[in-house]
């Protein structure tokens, strides 16, 4: 950067420090959502014309944010700069973070997809209690946001977790911050009024679990498909947007139903489909193995690594590797 742009720089903190945003556009402008300059920087200008904001000043808003926030063109070496601020978070197996190459990267969405019990909402009160690890250990130093739409989330998980990590398990659970999503529009509205709360308790991991449930169950009937996607799309471009302007894993989950009767491949079909699956930027399917407490992760998906598959298990202390014992058991079975 050169010293004139250097001096031409402008730090905001909040949205009346933008240039042409009085308390009345602020106020419009929080009421849809956008309480930080993070999420102004990101947003687009059809967005804010919905909130009658009108598009000459929706755009000089959006360059402000940006220009604050160092979020316009950028020259590849910066994008390379960038690259360099994504942290990564372990799962807890080091057989499913070798296959990512360290664990779950920032500024993306990670989708696990998987039939019941194949361990999607394990990992995610897992990965809550990672997060707050030290770096050193493979955590972001950070709180989690959990928005459930199934009531699946226990403490007493996050507590035993928490435990056998050597963390103090009240500290734990009060860096979590819980929601849950009564249906797909109160889901919408949870993530789309999240960021204050993201940067007030500084959170680096966002959890939807599941994305898709609420979606499935209101949107039945293939009239309805198109707007479901339009619906689920929306949704997971709020979230990667998020997880970029705060460094923040984001994580979603997704049930499939396995038929026995096909081969991989066509074995499962994703809710949401073809549009999750251009969103996320790594996938995960999860399976059982046999019975007992061993799964497969398989990476299916990812824009750098390659495809592979590990098993790891889930036991009262949370996700594990498979130790040799684990593998010649499942051996004799
Ligand atoms: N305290 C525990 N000790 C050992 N294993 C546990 C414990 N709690 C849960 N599990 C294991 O985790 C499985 C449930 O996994 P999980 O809830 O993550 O599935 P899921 O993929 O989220 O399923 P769904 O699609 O129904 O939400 C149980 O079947 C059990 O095998
Ligand atoms: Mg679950």
């Amino acid at each position: 950067m050169t010293t004139e742009e250097t001096k031409t720089k402008k730090h905001y903190e909040i949205l009346e420090d933008l240039p042409g945003i009085g308390p009345t556009t602020a106020q419009r402008l929080r009421e849809l959502g956008f309480h930080t300059i993070e999420s102004l920087a990101t947003a687009t200008t059809r967005e804010l014309e919905a909130a009658g904001v009108g598009e000459k000043k929706a755009l000089e808003v959006i360059r402000a944010a940006r220009s604050g926030m160092e979020l316009s063109f950028i020259r590849a070496d910066e994008l390379m700069r960038m690259r360099q601020n994504v942290l990564r978070l372990t799962t807890g197996s080091k057989a499913i973070d070798n296959l990512l190459e360290g664990g779950l990267e920032t500024q993306t969405i990670i989708e696990f997809f998987g039939e019941f019990g194949s361990g999607k909402s394990q990992i995610c009160h897992q990965l809550c209690v990672n997060v707050q690890l030290p770096p050193e250990r493979g955590g972001l130093a950070g709180g989690a946001l959990y928005i459930d739409t199934e009531n699946t989330f226990r403490t007493e998980r996050i507590v035993k977790m928490a435990e056998h990590l050597g963390l103090d398990p009240n500290e734990t659970v009060r860096n979590i911050i819980f929601a849950e999503a009564y249906n797909s529009d109160h889901q919408i509205f949870l993530l789309d009024n999240a960021d204050e709360i993201i940067k007030e308790n500084n959170i680096r991991l966002i959890i939807i679990d599941s994305l898709t449930a609420h979606f499935r169950s209101e949107y039945v009937g293939r009239e309805t498909l198109a707007e479901r996607q339009q619906k689920i799309n929306k949704h997971m471009h709020r979230l990667i947007r998020l997880a970029q302007a705060f460094n923040a894993v984001a994580v979603v989950t997704n049930q499939v139903m396995a038929k026995p009767d096909v081969f991989f491949g066509d074995a499962v079909h994703p809710v949401g489909g073809h549009i999750i699956a251009h969103t996320s930027h790594t996938r995960f399917y999860l399976r059982k193995a046999s019975r007992g407490p061993v799964r497969i992760a398989r990476l299916v998906s990812s824009p750098q690594l390659p495809e592979g598959e590990v098993a790891f298990k889930i036991t009262v202390n949370g996700i594990e590797d498979v130790t040799e014992e684990d593998s010649s058991e499942r051996g004799k079975r």
